[in-house]
């Protein structure tokens, strides 16, 4: 893999088009947490320095193909300007002929940030074409989004095809911290999974099964299994259809020995603005969602835990933000760093909320090392090839 550190590359007077990953949590049209921004920073200054023009590619939620006004990137274009310390340019126009006129415009040294590359339906069909579109943007591609890389998607995989392709600085930084890792990893190994990107990560634990001894699923993940396998989870927001993966899931665990912890109770609440109630998992309401884990699951993740050389976690438990149902992740974060302290424990932490969750407890130095990737941290532990680094081999 050809990296932006290579002697020979040119990169003065250079349209230089670098895919980050900008996927940060907001709020009301604020950035809640910077830390996928302050990671791509050393990239974007050796580009600067060596006098590149920057093109800088992104994607922001999930658009699926519209232009949606709460998920432009002009927020956090300025937010960049405020980091780097320079302007950051923002270039609305779709990607194409009139996008290029801004870009021949910019001088050498300068950044120009493109519009949620999501917008573009032929983004996430990785349609041929537009990858070839995007590449007559500029003269050389940067992947330096290692969290966005288990995606086939025209800006990290498409676009590789045709145009001098490199990684940058936080790429290989990922890549090397994840090698070693999993050549490190010392069973017993347990591996957590929250959040609410279902659809990416319930294959995933399936693929996982062969590698760990427990795998506990909490959060929006949680909700998935409970429900799949006929709970009343009330009015929790989570997709069904996962019957059978479910039961994939818990069949392989069988054959390949792996234990699948889900909650046995959980804090529920009316809405989102709660106070939250504890109840089993037997005694959900209709009207009631649930919103974190309950102590009886915290006392065995605490077990469970106790019992392993390797914990690795990615999604936090429940709904963190409103802190009446941020107890089951703190407690997490608590059992993690008390058995790291005494270095019990290799923990190794991964994706966008997760290190939100890390950063707001303030809990960096309970984790040997902490992704910005989630979805790619575990496809990568699953042993895959991702499409992103395949495409720059
Ligand atoms: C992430 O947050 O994991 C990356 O930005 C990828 O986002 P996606 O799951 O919507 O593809
Ligand atoms: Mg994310």
């Amino acid at each position: 893999m050809n990296s932006i550190l290579d002697q020979s590359l040119v990169l003065k007077g250079k349209k230089v088009i670098v895919r980050v990953d900008l996927n940060v949590p907001m709020k009301n049209g604020s950035i809640t947490e910077i830390s996928r921004i302050v990671k791509i920073l050393p990239t974007l200054k050796l580009l600067i320095e060596k006098k590149a023009k920057v093109i800088i590619l992104s994607h922001i939620g999930r658009p699926k193909g519209m232009i949606v006004e709460g998920m432009s990137l002009a927020p956090i274009s300025k937010k960049l300007s405020d980091l780097l310390n320079i302007k950051v340019l923002f270039n609305k126009n779709k990607i194409g002929e009139n996008a290029l006129l801004e870009i021949n415009k910019i001088p050498d040294g300068s950044v120009m940030m493109m519009e949620n590359i999501r917008f573009h339906k032929e983004e996430e069909e990785n349609d041929d074409s537009f990858s070839k579109k995007i590449s007559s943007l500029g003269d050389i591609y940067v992947n330096d989004a290692f969290s966005c890389s288990h995606r086939a998607h025209a800006s990290i995989e498409g676009v590789a095809k045709y145009m001098p392709s490199y990684c940058g600085l936080q790429f290989i930084e990922e890549i090397n911290a994840l090698s070693k890792i999993t050549s490190q990893i010392t069973r017993p190994v347990t591996c957590i999974i929250g959040g609410s990107k279902i659809s990416t990560k319930i294959k995933i634990i399936s693929n996982l099964i062969k590698n760990f001894d427990n795998i506990i699923i909490v959060g929006g993940m949680g909700n998935a299994m409970l429900k799949n396998i006929g709970m009343n989870i009330g009015k929790s927001v989570c997709d069904d259809g996962y019957k059978d993966l479910v039961g994939e899931i818990l069949k392989k665990s069988k054959t390949h020995n792996c234990q699948i912890y889900y909650p046995k109770d959980v804090v529920v609440s009316k809405d989102l603005n709660g106070n939250g109630e504890i109840k089993e998992i037997t005694q959900v309401n209709n009207d009631e969602m649930i919103l974190d884990i309950g102590p009886k699951t915290i006392m065995s993740i605490k077990n469970i835990i106790d019992n392993s050389n390797t914990v690795l976690w990615n999604g936090p438990a429940g709904y963190f933000e409103n802190t009446n149902f941020a107890n089951g992740t703190k407690e997490i974060l608590k059992i993690i760093a008390n058995k790291k302290s005494k270095d019990k424990i290799y923990a190794v932490a991964g994706g966008g909320e997760t290190v939100a969750v890390i950063n707001k407890f303030d809990k960096q130095g309970s984790f040997n090392f902490v992704s910005t990737a989630g979805g790619a941290f575990l496809e990568y532990l699953e042993g895959k090839e991702l499409p992103g680094i395949k495409a720059l081999n």
